[in-house]
């Protein structure tokens, strides 16, 4: 069985992150949606908040569950019986610290993989840090992120 893990802060859960959780559910028997509980940064979202926010996206996906870890990525994925490290690419940009995460997370364990999918192009400009500053001023983000994650952002900010 192929089991992949797809880690982020999903703070919160793009259309860009949906896509790619659909692609990568298409490609691996299991895929598990794992959401960091950094305790050095300052997320909008708590940790339980982002995993509901997904939960509810997810819902149509059999094969794709979601939780939440702290820690290493290599300890989560091997927790989860993984071997693979899913990914999204958008720009040259995120190439570099995505290269850097995969050398890094091949060296602490070389057992895993990372596997990158390319954005489609339609989201390439999405980010969650985007998001969350369009939302601070009142702009439009039907598009960017799923409706329920709209509504959750407009309560919040
Ligand atoms: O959505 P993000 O913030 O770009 O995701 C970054 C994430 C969660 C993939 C990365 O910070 C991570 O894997 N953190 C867990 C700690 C870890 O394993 N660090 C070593 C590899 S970078």
């Amino acid at each position: 069985m192929r089991i992949a893990v797809y880690p982020g802060s999903f703070d919160p859960i793009t259309n860009g992150h949906l896509d790619i959780i659909r692609r990568a559910s298409r490609l691996y028997d299991k895929l598990i949606v794992g959401v960091l509980n950094n305790i050095n940064k300052k997320p909008l979202f708590t940790a339980e908040e982002r995993k509901s926010m997904i939960d509810s996206e997810i819902i149509d996906l059999p094969n794709v569950s979601c939780d939440i870890f702290s820690g290493l990525l290599v300890d989560f994925a091997k927790q989860n019986g993984a071997t693979v490290i899913v990914k999204g690419l958008r720009t040259v940009a995120d190439f570099e610290y995505e290269f850097q995460m995969a050398l890094l997370n091949k060296a602490l364990n070389p057992e895993y993989e990372t596997m990158f999918l390319m954005t489609d192009t339609k989201y390439s400009y999405i980010s969650s840090s985007m998001v969350k500053e369009v939302a601070k001023y009142n702009g439009e983000l039907n598009g960017l992120v799923p409706k329920n994650v709209i509504s959750k952002i407009k309560h919040k900010i």
